[in-house]
């Protein structure tokens, strides 16, 4: 098989993603952005990294906002990430604490926007298991208040992929020239769709998807990508390695769970597979890493990790987004 990348029509959330001139009025998904979308966000990122140990970039392009982060599932980086950016960029912050909230006592979800919308808060970042979420609240919102998808089911995580693919292009200039292969849960994760999603959009050489054959994906999600099982093969001559957890809170009970000593002799990232792959290639990981497992520790620590290269790639990524989208707003609202 061979990949022929190329933007991918709209899954249809495209339509309620944009203000009528075209651009981003909210973040749902990267499915159907085009190159130059994505390169003016990675090129709006850059801006605001500064060297590790410098003071972070802070400016007040979002004073006077409020972003409220709702976070249904668990997270560390994206809810953190997304706390920093809002702060370094001058906005007020509120972070729900779903468990704590009035939705046990059972509100609505969309009750819970409305409620948050009355005290002006004007950016939802929101985590969901079920698909569809983000989407939804951005049918119900007033024209003025935008929805960043933080991780929805096992279909979209954006920022996550455009973090991947700055992360990529630090290293890496040319993705045209690149093989990037991603090895694990391919099936469940949300991480793997919108990195498809960046790259094709950002015209890579090859993607090459290798999972367990429980944990494969529906090929059809991923024209333009490589499928298969063959961990080796899919190794060679890998510019880029990117390794999944198994997303244990996704798979069926009744079914069973894979056994974390068999997965790693078969799909973990070792040294002795990390040989099959360029001695320039970089190994990146999403997080939260099960070490050993996935991956050999000493890899995930290794000379070749760029793991905390793409923690700190997020902030500045989604300090972008909420610039970007903010601007967006003003252009088309006038305020
Ligand atoms: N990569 C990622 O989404 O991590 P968290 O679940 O910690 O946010």
């Amino acid at each position: 098989m061979s990949a022929t990348p190329k933007p991918v029509a709209s899954n249809g959330a495209n339509d309620i993603q944009r203000w009528p001139d075209g651009s981003l009025r909210h973040l749902l998904t990267l499915d159907g952005l085009s190159r130059d979308d994505v390169v003016d966000m990675l090129d709006r990122a850059d801006s605001y990294l500064s060297p590790q140990g410098a003071a972070p970039v802070r400016n007040d392009r979002l004073s006077g906002r409020t972003v409220a982060n709702l976070f249904f599932e668990p997270s560390t980086r994206t809810r953190a990430s997304f706390e920093l950016a809002a702060k370094r960029l001058g906005a007020d912050v509120i972070n729900l604490d779903v468990n704590m909230s009035s939705r046990i006592k059972g509100e609505s979800i969309l009750d819970t926007i409305y409620t948050l919308e009355a005290m002006q808060c004007d950016f939802f970042v929101v985590r969901d298991a079920s698909e569809g979420v983000p989407r939804m609240i951005a049918e119900h919102v007033q024209p003025h208040i935008a929805i960043l998808n933080a991780g929805e089911a096992s279909s979209a995580h954006p920022t996550q992929g455009l973090l991947d693919v700055l992360t990529i292009r630090h290293h890496k200039q040319r993705f045209a020239d690149l093989v990037v292969t991603v090895v694990g849960d391919v099936g469940h994760s949300r991480v793997a769709r919108s990195l498809y999603h960046a790259l094709t959009a950002l015209g890579v050489g090859e993607l090459r998807l290798v999972a367990p054959a429980a944990l494969a994906p529906d090929a059809t999600l991923y024209p333009h990508a490589i499928v298969g099982n063959a961990v080796d093969d899919a190794l060679r001559g890998a510019d880029v390695v990117m390794t999944l957890r198994i997303q244990r809170e996704r798979l069926d009970g009744a079914h069973g769970q894979p056994d974390a000593t068999h997965y790693h002799t078969e799909f973990g990232i070792t040294a002795e597979r990390l040989a099959l792959a360029k001695p320039d290639a970089i190994v990146m990981h999403p997080g939260p890493m099960n070490r050993d497992v996935e991956i050999a520790s000493s890899i995930a620590d290794g000379g070749q990790s760029v793991i905390t290269e793409q923690v700190r790639n997020g902030v500045a990524v989604r300090m972008a987004v909420l610039d970007h989208i903010d601007q967006t707003r003003k252009r088309n609202l006038g305020a």
